[in-house]
């Protein structure tokens, strides 16, 4: 658990997995084992679009929030395959991914746009989950706070963040996204460390303490509490393991241990 006073944040990012059966199966398991806790870290699923209406009354009423993967910066228009955040409100989504390196690298999504999704979802209220991370190249010359510190920057200088609960960090190094290599407890908590120092320094020292900052990468059962005991790791970004509700389960539960 950490040590801090941080709620835990725990997301499941579903990706482009589960067939309409699957995911208001999965729904309804996470959101069972979510309404059996009182207390316990802030939970959010985030499936695919197409899906959010399906599980929206599976999920509503518990203590689990529905999320979108993405969003389009533009309230609306000629954006063709594009979803706006009106459009994902209307759908009872409460928090949205901004700046996944799946996007990000895969997609080649510039900085620019990943800064304006994000002014965008918080400008709405909503709670932003801004994914960064280095990759494995970055790592292997020594760049991963620098790389981190320049995600960071290009996307919250000069953001207003009137309520530091509503934005979350999620360090994903890109070499332990969905390959099974997770880094360990002692390197991820040193680029959390890292990340809330580059906080500091731009939203001021209330704020970044305030700020969550979740770990992502091959997060499972068994190493999901060694590396949330950490002291500036507060909860997990979960990929392939959220798709299973008992291992999502088990990590939403070494969270609140
Ligand atoms: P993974 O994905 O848990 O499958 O590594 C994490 C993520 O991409 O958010």
């Amino acid at each position: 658990m950490p040590t801090s006073t941080r709620t835990p944040f725990i997301g499941g990012n579903w990706k482009m997995n589960t067939t309409r059966g699957q995911a208001l199966e999965l729904a309804a398991d996470v959101a069972r084992a979510a309404a059996e806790k009182a207390v316990g870290p802030q939970v959010a699923v985030y499936p695919p679009y197409v899906w959010l209406e399906t599980i929206r009354a599976t999920v509503g009423g518990v203590s689990l929030m529905l999320g979108a993967q993405d969003c389009s910066p533009e309230a609306n228009g000629a954006f063709t395959g594009d979803v706006s955040l009106d459009m994902l409100t209307e759908c009872g989504v409460s928090t949205v991914l901004v700046g996944h390196s799946e996007r990000r690298h895969g997609l080649r999504e510039p900085e620019e746009r990943i800064a304006a999704k994000l002014k965008a979802v918080l400008g709405r209220s909503m709670t932003g989950v801004l994914c960064i991370g280095e990759t494995l190249d970055e790592r292997e010359t020594g760049a991963t706070d620098t790389v981190n510190e320049m995600q960071l920057r290009s996307a919250l200088d000069g953001l207003k963040v009137r309520d530091p609960g509503k934005l979350v960090i999620a360090y994903e190094p890109v070499w332990a996204i969905g390959t099974g290599k997770t880094a360990s407890s002692d390197d991820a908590q040193a680029a959390h460390a890292a990340i809330r120092t580059v906080l500091v320094s731009i939203l001021g020292d209330a704020h970044a303490q305030a700020i969550r900052i979740i770990y992502g990468g091959s997060m499972k059962p068994a190493n999901a509490a060694e590396l949330m005991a950490q002291p500036d790791i507060d909860g997990g970004l979960i990929g392939g393991a959220s798709l299973k509700a008992e291992d999502f389960t088990a990590i939403v539960d070494a969270a609140r241990a």
